[in-house]
């Protein structure tokens, strides 16, 4: 079988199996969109709170029809706001928005309970994503203390509900897109239940599963065991999507070699390189690939700032663009020197002048 192959994820069909993971953070709508153009064939938003966007939808920019003709334009509407909401709001916005070249996309929610979830879902029809995605893995603890992300994982028949409400959702309000959940392979080390977890969110309607396998307890740290992916391809009637410790082409020839995954999703791996997916794609496809030039990544980078200016304002882009930048220059002759000089640049006319005369010289 081909390395590099379609996948069908419910009714979703998918001309490939190289996915840009959820990083919060980081996979934003314009770095999603840079990592489409690379040839990223399936991509997840960062985790969003199920509930936040219960209480306030306003601010992700969803205005329910009927709720627009009843009472008017909700207040977080950009022109009612001042500048700071505005930017909270842009912020919010681009986070769940499709990117402009992105063909496919899931948006991932966290929940600790079914009813959020099953409102927050229906509330997204206006965002005409492609999947929902359910976090069951995120380690952090102001997500798990309100039983959601990992601690989900703790609890299964409540992972099952929540897959179960987000289906009934998705079949009522969304046209029954896919959904999907990401899971680690446990709680810690004591308690490897990935296998019961993935069952059950299977039995309770979803149709991939994305598996991290490293504990809560292990957070990003130390080494993913990727025979837990393989083992969870055996068992399961739907594809299984592996996580973990993908950073480079051929780490994704392996794990797709080694697991038998439906997928790989890149993760820290593409993040100022969103060059992988094209070079995975020709690795797999012609057994060889080439490095980006310097200047192809620092023209990305500019356009990735450019990008984000437009959605969430330039001083906050550059802001944002000070740690992405020192991704994309990592590794690049004299590309210390360029980081330290971009983290003192407020405008795009700065990144512009510093990487201009960075070109120059080498
Ligand atoms: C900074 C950071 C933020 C992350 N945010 C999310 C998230 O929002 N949702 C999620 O399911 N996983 C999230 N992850 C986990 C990644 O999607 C991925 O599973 C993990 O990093 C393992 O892959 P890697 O070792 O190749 O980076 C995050 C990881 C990092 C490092």
């Amino acid at each position: 079988m081909e390395l590099f192959r379609p996948v069908s994820i419910g009714t979703l069909k998918l001309d490939g199996n190289l996915f840009l993971a959820p990083v919060a953070g980081y996979t934003d709508r314009s770095f999603r969109s840079l990592c489409a153009e690379q040839g990223a064939c399936f991509s997840f938003t960062e985790l969003v709170s199920a509930e936040a966007l219960c209480r306030n939808f306003g601010r992700y920019g969803i205005y329910p029809e009927d709720f627009t003709r009843s009472r008017g334009v909700p207040s977080e509407c950009p022109d009612a706001e001042n500048k700071k909401k505005r930017e909270i709001h842009s912020s919010a916005v681009s986070l769940i928005r499709r990117g402009e070249k992105e063909k496919r996309y899931a948006i991932q929610l966290f929940a600790g309970e079914s009813e959020s979830i099953y409102k927050a879902v229906c509330l997204l029809s206006s965002m005409r994503p492609d999947a929902i995605d359910i976090n069951a893995g995120c380690p952090v603890q102001k997500v798990v203390k309100n039983g959601a992300g990992s601690a989900l994982m703790k609890n299964p028949s409540k992972l099952g509900k929540v897959v179960e409400e987000a289906v009934r959702a998705s079949d009522e309000c969304l046209g029954g897109i896919p959904v999907t959940i990401k899971i680690r392979s446990g709680w810690d080390s004591k308690s490897l239940n990935y296998d019961e977890c993935a069952r059950i969110a299977v039995e309770a309607g979803a149709s991939m599963i994305s598996l991290h396998p490293r504990t809560r307890t292990q957070g990003y740290g130390g080494k993913s065991d990727w025979s837990y992916i393989a083992n969870l391809v055996t068992r399961l009637p739907v594809p299984v999507t592996g996580s973990g410790d993908l950073y480079s082409p051929e780490d994704a020839q392996h794990m797709l070699t080694e697991t038998g995954c439906a997928a790989v999703m890149f993760a820290r791996g593409a993040i100022g390189n969103p060059f992988i997916f094209s070079q995975t794609r020709s690795l797999l496809q012609t057994g060889s690939c080439e490095e980006a030039s310097f200047s192809a990544r620092i023209e990305t980078a500019l356009r990735h700032l450019e990008m984000l200016s437009a959605d969430i304002g330039e001083r906050t882009a550059c802001l944002e663009m000070r740690k992405q930048f020192c991704a994309y220059t990592k590794g690049m002759k004299g590309g210390a020197a360029l980081r330290e000089k971009a983290v003192h640049a407020g405008t795009i006319e700065e990144y512009r002048k510093i990487t201009f005369e960075y070109q120059e010289l080498i």
